[in-house]
Order: C-alpha cells, then sequence, then structure tokens
C-alpha cells in the first residue's frame, strides 16, 4: 500500500464520541512506550502525525487519522505502565476497553510488544482478553533495531511457546522499527490486505 495521504481527524476520551463509522479503522495498542505513536509516524512517513515522547502516557485520547481518505488508523493511550498514576491507569484502561468492544467499524487491531522484553504479564492478560471477547488482532513486535536479527527471531519463537500454553492457535505476528522503518511495508500490505477482504 502507498500512503498518498495521512491526515489528522480528531481526539476523543470517549467512542461514543468518535467520528461516524463509515471507514474501516485499524488501531494501534499497547503498554505505554512500547512505541506505538512512533509506529504510526514511520508507517505514514510523517514524523509528526502522532505525538511521541520518551516518557510514557504521552497519548492519552483515542486519536483518529485518515489514510488516502480510505480508512481510519487510531493510535490509543497506552496500558498498564508503572509509572502512570493508576487513576490515570484506571482512566485508560476503561477508555480502551470501551473503545475496543464497542467501536463498530474496528477490523483489526495490532498489540504492540517490546521485541526485547520477556512476555510482560500485563501484555499476555490483554491479548488473552481479546482472545476471550473475539476481538482481531495481530502483535507487532516493536524496536527491532534495539536487538540482532537472530535475537529478534528467538524472542518470537519464545512469545509463540508462551503464547502455547493458553493457546491453541497463534494469532499473527509481525516485526517493527521506527528507526530502521523495518516492517513499513510489511505492515502496510497486512491492512491492505484485510480491507481487500472486505469487499
Ligand atoms: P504512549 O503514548 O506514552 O503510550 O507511548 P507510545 O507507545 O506511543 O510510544 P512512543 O511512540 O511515544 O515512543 C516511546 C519512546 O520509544 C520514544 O522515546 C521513541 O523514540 C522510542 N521508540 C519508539 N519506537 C522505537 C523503535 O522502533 N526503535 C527505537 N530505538 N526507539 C523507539
Ligand atoms: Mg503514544
Amino acid at each position: 500500500m502507498q500512503i498518498k495521504s495521512a491526515e489528522y481527524l480528531m481526539s476523543n476520551d470517549d467512542f461514543r464520541k468518535c467520528p461516524k463509522p463509515d471507514k474501516p479503522e485499524f488501531a494501534f495498542i499497547g503498554r505505554s512506550n512500547v512505541g506505538k505513536s512512533s509506529l504510526i509516524n514511520m508507517l505514514t512517513s510523517n514524523s509528526k502525525l502522532a505525538k511521541t515522547s520518551g516518557s510514557p502516557g504521552k497519548t492519552q485520547k483515542i486519536n483518529h487519522f485518515v489514510i488516502n481518505g480510505s480508512w481510519y488508523l487510531v493510535d490509543l493511550p497506552g496500558y498498564g505502565y508503572a509509572k502512570v498514576s493508576k487513576e490515570q491507569r484506571e482512566v485508560f484502561r476503561k477508555m480502551i476497553e470501551g473503545y475496543v468492544l464497542n467501536r463498530q467499524n474496528l477490523v483489526n487491531l495490532f498489540v504492540l510488544v517490546d521485541c526485547r522484553l520477556e512476555p510482560q504479564e500485563i501484555d499476555v492478560e490483554f491479548i488473552n482478553w481479546l482472545g476471550t471477547n473475539r476481538v482481531p488482532f495481530t502483535i507487532i513486535f516493536t524496536k527491532a533495531d534495539k536487538i540482532g536479527p537472530n535475537a529478534l527471531i528467538a524472542k518470537v519463537e519464545a512469545y509463540k511457546a508462551h503464547l502455547l500454553q493458553a493457546w491453541e492457535t497463534l494469532p499473527d505476528m509481525l516485526t517493527s522499527s521506527a528507526v530502521s522503518k523495518l516492517g513499513q511495508e510489511e505492515i502496510l500490505d497486512y491492512i491492505q490486505n484485510i480491507i481487500n477482504q472486505l469487499r
């Protein structure tokens, strides 16, 4: 998929206020600081589209972007980061859960996990929650530039083994780096494929 246009539309703190669900929607979720906003900027080749930050808790709302005038890309707040206050975590949790369970045009959720870490309880819990609620999702391992290619493969394999303890089938898994642009074409083509299947 070629990105011809990527425009910021609006930010909301509740799924009920989100734009009319008239386009297929793809959202990015994951722990605070995992690189959701950076990945969105990398995918759209626009470093200023989504706001990024070195400190967690930067994205605080449900942010809608219109891509190629035909689909919505959504940047969400992060969940469960210890350095974010308990109250704020709770606000984000409610916002995310309401959005994920009720957004009619949400086609697929991308769950981002930091490729360097062992499976984190908070991520696995969230993934299991998606499974229980039958929400379609794909895992993206971020920050791949921080480890070598062989280590990356090993981390992905270890993650699969961990999920297979609870799951019979595995979700799709992709890898990315906002620095090296690894995954840009693959993720955009992955989205295009899903959109094609909707027709
Ligand atoms: P919240 O909005 O706070 O939930 O965080 P986020 O998930 O949107 O993370 P964000 O994109 O703001 O990035 C967090 C930090 O990680 C920033 O300092 C980024 O520069 C850095 N970062 C993000 N992606 C990558 C990556 O692929 N490689 C490297 N090396 N750093 C990255
Ligand atoms: Mg963000």
